[in-house]
């Protein structure tokens, strides 16, 4: 069968590709929410879980994204009905492309209104504001941030801008130099982060709290979390990267470059709450203290480092780059089913999605001032959102495409793609595809609603 070729060229080099993957990968997932969730749900079975729930579950389904998307070669949607019924199956399978879409405007709606606080940040950092500061002037200007909803619209709307301006041209050009300059620096940063942390945080206490596993603080709800979270991070579950890999040249690794892509993910999340624990107990804080976890106890360290108000500054530049790869990620999908299925334009289809994500973000803008305490299911609008996107809809999209990979595709098909040959490698890829993944999937979902309790397995 000839092979069918991408409408949009392909990827430069592996390197190109394994950037552009990582660019949307490593982002606000990372930095901000990682260690918050990790804090919220007790520290180190948390991480464990997570650590688990990335290599059981999140590379298989990466691998299976990419190989979907290339064998495809069109938006996440087409690519869907057209695998699909050129194995056997139903044109059907395009409804998880757009659980994918849906999903994507959802965490776009509330990314958005975080990235905005990045953006605030830069302006803190660049007026030296934190300096020397202490943990009730950090609250107090965070605080402030939050209390009006007008300035977080702001923020919000300069930052969708941002995003519609480079999806509204295209993406690949833009966004292959900028994360190839923007990861390293951000790594960098990172580690000097955590160096500060080593010497001048309780660093023992945090990597106690980041690394020790104590499981009778990991629940049901922790558990999904976790899941959630490894979805989030590795941008999977919603054909971002089964988009991505649409545009990956025939003959490079995928199993490779999952594998360095998974790393870097991974690593870049371990390091932020390596360098932010140990000041959270330095200060006394609350490794609980929710969404706001990052912009409470980092300007503690800018404030208070020879450098810091360089430092700082640099810091928010580099956190905004990298929500803003990973947003113009979150929306692609969208885009490209909107200029494919509907037939308009580029420019416009960014335009028209990108006012409906605004629009949406403001529930979450405000969740954190005018709606606080207005709750659905004991959730803010926020949390909902965050819940039903991160928890629900990744790791049920995340179920489809593994099953896709692993029962709808023939053993042949994924063999071809992806090119290890069929030992060891391949095998136990399709193991963990077809058994593993959506088993480990399906038990977490019914451990967190309580069903598995129902059935009579489990303890407490
Ligand atoms: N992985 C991104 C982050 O950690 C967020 C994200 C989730 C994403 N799904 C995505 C980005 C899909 C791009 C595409 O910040």
């Amino acid at each position: 069968m000839p092979k069918r070729t991408s409408l949009h060229g392909l990827w430069s080099s592996r390197l190109a590709f394994i950037l552009a993957v990582s660019g949307s990968a490593v982002g606000l997932g990372n930095i901000w929410k990682f260690p918050y969730v990790a804090g919220a749900n007790g520290g180190g079975a948390f991480v464990l879980f997570y650590l688990l729930c990335v290599a059981l579950i999140g590379l298989p389904i990466m691998m299976a994204e990419i190989l979907i998307g290339r064998r495809g070669r069109r938006n996440p949607v087409a690519t869907m009905r057209i695998v699909g019924e050129e194995e056997g199956s139903r044109p059907t399978w395009a409804l998880v492309g757009i659980m994918g879409v849906v999903a994507g405007i959802i965490i776009l709606s509330f990314y958005s209104v975080i990235a905005g606080w990045s953006l605030s940040y830069i302006g803190h950092a660049a007026m030296n504001r934190f300096s020397g500061a202490g943990a009730d002037q950090v609250n107090g200007l965070f605080g402030g941030l939050l209390a009006d909803w007008r300035v977080l619209a702001f923020w919000h709307t300069l930052f969708m801008c941002l995003t519609i301006s480079v999806v509204a041209r295209g993406v690949e050009r833009g966004l292959e130099r900028a994360v190839r300059f923007l990861m390293p620096s951000l790594a960098v940063l990172m580690i000097a982060l955590l160096g500060y942390a080593i010497f001048h945080g309780d660093f023992g206490a945090g990597v106690h709290f980041l690394l020790e596993a104590d499981f009778s603080k990991l629940t049901g709800e922790g558990m999904l979390a976790a899941l959630g979270q490894a979805f989030f991070s590795l941008s999977i579950g919603m054909g971002a990267i089964m988009a991505y890999g649409a545009y990956l040249p025939e003959g490079t690794s995928i199993t490779n470059t999952s594998i360095s892509v998974v790393i870097a993910d991974t690593g870049m999340a371990l390091l932020a709450g390596l360098a932010i624990f140990p000041l959270v107990f330095a200060h006394g804080l609350d490794p609980a203290a929710g969404p706001g976890l990052i912009f409470q106890t980092l300007p503690l360290a800018f404030g208070n480092m020879a450098g810091g108000h360089l430092f700082g500054t640099l810091f928010f530049v580099l956190l905004t780059f990298a929500a803003w790869t990973s947003s113009i990620g979150l929306i692609e999908p969208a885009v490209a089913w909107a200029v494919e299925t509907r037939g308009r334009g580029r420019a416009f289809s960014a335009i028209v999605i990108g006012l409906l994500v605004w629009a949406l973000g403001f529930l979450t803008i405000l969740s954190f001032n005018e709606l606080e305490n207005f709750k659905l299911l004991g959730r803010t609008l926020f949390e909902n959102l965050d819940h039903l996107s991160s928890n629900i809809l990744l790791p049920l999209g995340g179920l489809f495409i593994t099953i896709f990979a692993g029962w709808v595709m023939a053993k042949n098909s994924t063999a071809e793609e992806l090119d290890i040959g069929s030992g060891g490698m391949y095998v136990l890829w399709r193991f963990l595809a077809r058994w593993v993944a959506p088993v480990a999937v399906l038990l977490v979902f019914l451990h967190a609603t309580g069903l598995l309790r129902w059935f009579g397995v489990g303890a407490s």
